[in-house]
């Protein structure tokens, strides 16, 4: 397995971190009106499960930061923009002053500090619905939550009724520090996943022009996918006789490998989720090169109509 150390950061994020968060937010929205109209009547629980939760912030200590992002570049963001950064975890539970929210709230980072942090932000909204903050690894948590969905219908003490769990979950690490058989533990849930894929800061680099694969096992990992089966998606190996009749190999690198890495990860969501964005949002970086696609799977055919509507008018 591929090991990117952590290296001095200290800022990170830059307009793209904004419309992906925009882009967040208004899906939620939407979702929470949604599921508003229906949750008393089909006694729905409804979870928030924040696997990169972060501290709340953008100044983020230097070990802080997941795997790759550092070795390919860095946006930086200046004090400003540091001072006026509200995350995904801020956004979400600030959406309870202004309709009903969810009854659960769980904000998972690996680092005890930046819960810490997160906790003592978020403690100036009041909600009804329960936080949990928990220290650990997003990959552990995502499979707990699976599990514990897997529970449906649990009857609560005070209630005759059952209720039912749905959940929306926002996995936004800054490298490919979910595993593919991670997200094989979501499938079939009543589950909303946005998931980041770091398709241009990070996996494209690693598809080498000379037709090899840079740390195979760690894109084995995150695609669910044997090296042969990437190699032959990104490769095409053509043989020439030359005049001798000695035979080469010609290795030709797809074109626009970028879009082919998002397409790539969409089909594989596909395997699992029934309805996934056709067109995810794409993130560019301020030099105008696509870094994220931010993408949208669901058990529900609505929920991905509205999360396309939404990245259609961004
Ligand atoms: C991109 S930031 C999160 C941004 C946050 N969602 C927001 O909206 O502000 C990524 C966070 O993931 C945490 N992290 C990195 N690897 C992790 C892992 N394997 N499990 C859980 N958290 C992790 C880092 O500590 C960092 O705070």
């Amino acid at each position: 397995m591929a090991t990117f150390d952590n290296t001095h950061v200290k800022g990170w994020g830059g307009p793209w971190t904004e419309q992906k968060l925009d882009c967040f937010t208004r899906y939620v929205k939407a979702y929470l009106t949604i599921m508003n109209a229906y949750r008393e009547k089909y006694h729905w629980k409804l979870i928030y499960f924040d696997g990169f939760a972060g501290c709340g912030d953008r100044k983020i200590q230097e070990e802080a930061v997941d795997n790759t992002i550092q070795i390919f570049g860095e946006e930086k963001v200046d004090a400003m923009d540091i001072n006026l950064y509200q995350g995904a975890a801020e956004r979400v539970v600030r959406l309870e002053q202004e309709m009903a929210g969810f009854d659960f709230y769980y904000f998972i980072d690996k680092y005890e500090e930046n819960l810490t942090r997160l906790e003592l932000k978020l403690a100036g909204y009041n909600t009804k619905g329960r936080k949990i903050f928990r220290a650990s690894d997003a990959n552990i948590e995502t499979r707990n939550l699976a599990q514990a969905m897997k529970k449906d219908a649990v009857t609560p003490v005070s209630d005759s009724h059952p209720y039912h769990l749905k959940t929306l979950c926002l996995l936004d690490p800054f490298g490919m520090s979910i595993d593919w058989e991670t997200i094989e533990q979501l499938a079939g849930k009543s589950l909303d996943l946005w998931i980041l894929v770091p398709t241009g800061s990070i996996i494209s680099r690693l598809i080498k022009n000379d037709g090899t694969l840079m740390y195979p096992e760690t894109l084995e990992r995150y695609f669910g996918l044997p090296q042969e089966q990437i190699e032959g998606r990104f490769y095409t190996k053509t043989y020439e006789t030359d005049l001798f009749g000695e035979e080469s190999e010609r290795v030709i690198k797809t074109k626009n490998v970028i879009a082919e890495i998002a397409n790539l990860y969409c089909e594989q969501l596909g395997t699992l989720f029934p309805y996934v964005t056709n067109e995810p949002l794409v993130l560019y970086n301020r030099n105008n090169v696509p870094i994220f696609h931010f993408v949208c799977a669901s058990f529900n055919k609505t929920a991905v109509k509205m999360a396309q509507e939404i990245i259609d008018k961004l």
